[in-house]
């Protein structure tokens, strides 16, 4: 299984600023086997990007979309509008849970939505700081992940990624806390027992899972040697140059 690092750039930067990023970024970077790299650009800017991007070294990923492919939906891009612009998408993060309501109904419709359009989704999931202090973590892990993918047919999970984020661990939270890698280990396995239950351990195993939260160059070779962890989402150090290609290189050196 390859290694994934995918940044989450949120609502940051102008479609020039994004495209001079990328520029940066291809110049640094070379085309690796073994670690697929994406960035996920405002949907404004995946489209000059899509003409922009070398897609042998790296690859785009969109951070939402809505289910529905045309209609009377006013302000909504859909997966089909995205269909070869965005390689992946994410789907289910908890700012789009949290701030923008969206739940587990409409996640496994945008799930369903991006496979119909060949964008592979990385479903998120994670629980928040008080859900695991009344030790509920498990019974969130298992509601997310089983309902997010209620709408694809079993033989489309060889599309799916999934992520697990603690919700207390992403660095904009307030206090965000940093996950242990025996934390991350322990749900990691949950996740992996739920697959391969559902789907059985051919295809269950084969599905990438990354951790997201709070990574950084510093931490991601602690992250990325975590037993069950496939690849890393990662926001803020997206943002940095220096961070984002220093956790490519650390990716790289794991797999080496
Ligand atoms: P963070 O964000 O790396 O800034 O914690 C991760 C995410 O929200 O996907």
């Amino acid at each position: 299984m390859k290694t994934y690092i995918v940044g989450n750039w949120k609502l940051n930067f102008t479609v020039g600023e994004a495209s001079i990023y990328l520029h940066k970024l291809l110049r640094k970077m070379s085309n690796y086997r073994d670690v697929e790299v994406a960035v996920a650009p405002s949907t404004i800017a995946l489209q000059p990007l899509s003409l922009q991007v070398d897609r042998h070294k790296m690859k785009l990923c969109a951070q939402n979309a809505f289910y529905r492919d045309y209609g009377a939906f006013t302000g909504e891009t859909s997966f089909n509008q995205l269909r070869g612009v965005a390689d992946y998408a994410i789907i289910g993060h908890s700012e789009r849970r949290y701030i923008f309501g969206e739940d587990d109904k409409m996640i496994a419709k945008k799930v369903a939505a991006a496979v119909r359009n060949r964008i592979s989704p990385i479903l998120c999931i994670g629980e928040t700081e008080s859900e695991r202090a009344f030790g509920e973590t498990a019974d969130v892990i298992q509601d997310q992940l089983v309902s997010g993918l209620m709408d694809i047919a079993e033989d489309d999970i060889e599309k799916v990624i999934v992520a697990y984020e603690p919700v207390w661990a992403i660095s904009s939270v307030k206090a965000a806390k940093l996950a242990t890698p025996d934390e991350i280990a322990e749900v990691v396995r949950m996740i992996r027992q739920i697959l391969v239950e559902t789907y059985g351990a051919e295809k269950g195993e084969k599905v990438p899972i990354l951790f997201g939260g709070s990574v950084n160059s510093s931490n991601a070779g602690a992250y990325l040697t975590v037993p069950g962890v496939n690849g890393l989402l990662v926001g803020g150090a997206s943002l940095i140059l220096s961070e984002f290609t220093g956790i490519i290189e650390v990716a790289k050196r794991v797999r080496s």
